[in-house]
């Protein structure tokens, strides 16, 4: 029952994850795109008013004329329109369903037991999720440095942009040494997705606060807030397209349970960003197709490395292990999570409805059972102690017998 209740709750909160982010990214994607689209307004009385960007639109049957007040307008609406819950929301759910998953079974989510680093594999459950917030935090902690530091008023964003790129790269590293290969594409995209809510939260709101306070104090506001407001929501769209899809990377273990899942990863995050790049010029007025032909470029060489080896070239010739052997293992080592009823503590179902429990549902998923043990992604976290013994034997199973 409790298993199942957490998965209920999982399914529920997942849906709330991806819709908050869906509103969240789409209108941080809208916002970027109206920006960029601004042109100078035509009406002269506009441009004696401050507006200094404005665009047309025809959307859902109406039409729509917005425009960009080149500091603020005279005189402030009442109801001025704000938005942070939908990057709050996104965070707090995504959050919970990390602890719901990930930190309720640490053993079997968090912690790598074949990592190269001796003391990352032995991690207790509870070093694992320590780890695991550590990691968040310190990711935000460098980030928000590297910004203040760099580029503090706004001058060396090229400089920042850079540092946060071989940041980036050094935190892919970094999780794929300490965590499993799932929770370290997670994690990561966790840690760009941290940053773009905390921008929200303590720099971008708080800065509208002070421009607004300002001027109802009859003051002009600092450009500065918004200059960093601009910096930060710029880092935000280009964090985007790869934290959705490290968020999504879970469904594909060839990606993450990889010996070079970082470079894996890494070329993702560039190449995600290379794409959205284009789109931002795009709005600007230019195509250039540089972009995405760069940005594909990266996830072919992505899919290059990532290629399993020899995970579908099939036999090990005279040496293959038989079906009996085979079943033997899958027996031992599979069927307490893989079952249509799993012994294994906190499975209320089959996970990803793969089940072992007859010999032709294991000889049906033969290519995939030895790609899966080959990677050592499973069993997951080793729960059940598969020897090397085991995995060859797996490997030199040809199906033929
Ligand atoms: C401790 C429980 C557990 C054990 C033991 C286990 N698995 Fe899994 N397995 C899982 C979970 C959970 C998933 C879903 C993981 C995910 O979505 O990344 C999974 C997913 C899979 C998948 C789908 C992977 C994919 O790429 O979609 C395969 C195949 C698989 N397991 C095979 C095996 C084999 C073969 C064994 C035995 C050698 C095994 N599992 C042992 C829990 C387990």
């Amino acid at each position: 029952m409790q298993a199942y209740l957490l998965d209920f709750a999982n399914f529920m909160l997942r849906w709330l994850h991806v819709i908050a982010a869906i509103a969240w990214i789409g209108e941080s994607i809208y916002f970027v795109m109206l920006d960029n689209s601004l042109r100078t307004p035509k009406a002269a009385e506009d441009r004696d008013k401050g507006v200094f960007g404005e665009m047309w639109a025809v959307h859902g049957g109406g039409f729509y004329h917005n425009q960009k007040y080149a500091t603020a307008p005279a005189k402030l609406p009442e109801d001025l329109h704000w938005s942070f819950w939908k990057a709050y929301t996104t965070w707090l759910s995504g959050f919970a369903l990390f602890v719901l998953l990930y930190m309720a079974s640490p053993s079997i989510y968090l912690v790598d037991p074949n990592a190269d680093w001796t003391w990352a594999a032995n991690l207790s459950g509870w070093q694992a999720n320590a780890m695991a917030l550590l990691f968040l935090l310190g990711g935000w902690v460098v980030y928000n440095e590297l910004c203040k530091r760099i580029s503090p008023d706004m001058t060396r964003d090229g400089v920042l942009s850079l540092a946060v790129a071989v940041m980036m790269v050094v935190v892919a590293y970094l999780s794929t040494q300490i965590f499993s290969g799932r929770a370290a594409f997670l994690l990561t995209g966790a840690v760009m997705a941290t940053a773009m809510s905390a921008n929200v939260f303590f720099w971008i709101i708080p800065g509208q606060r002070r421009m607004v306070a300002a001027m109802k104090a009859g003051e002009a506001p600092n450009p500065l807030d918004g200059k960093r407001g601009k910096q930060r929501s710029v880092h935000n769209t280009y964090f985007t397209l790869p934290v959705v899809l490290l968020m999504i990377s879970n469904h594909y273990s060839f990606a993450y349970s990889h010996d070079h899942a970082w470079a894996i990863m890494s070329l993702f995050i560039f190449g995600g960003a290379l794409i959205r790049q284009f789109f931002v010029v795009m709005h600007a007025g230019t195509i250039q197709p540089a972009y995405p032909v760069a940005g594909t470029a990266l996830i072919a060489v992505a899919f290059w490395v990532a290629m399993p080896s020899g995970a579908s070239s099939g036999d090990a010739g005279d040496a293959s292990t038989s079906l009996a052997e085979i079943e033997t293992i899958v027996e031992a080592r599979c069927v307490a999570c893989h079952s249509s009823s799993p012994t294994q503590e906190g499975f209320a179902a089959p996970p990803a409805g793969i089940v072992y429990d007859a010999s032709d549902q294991i000889v049906r998923q033969r290519d995939k059972i030895r790609e899966v043990v080959a990677s050592g992604y499973m069993p997951l976290g080793n729960m059940t102690g598969m020897t090397d013994e085991e995995r060859e034997a797996v490997a030199a199973w040809s199906g033929s017998q």
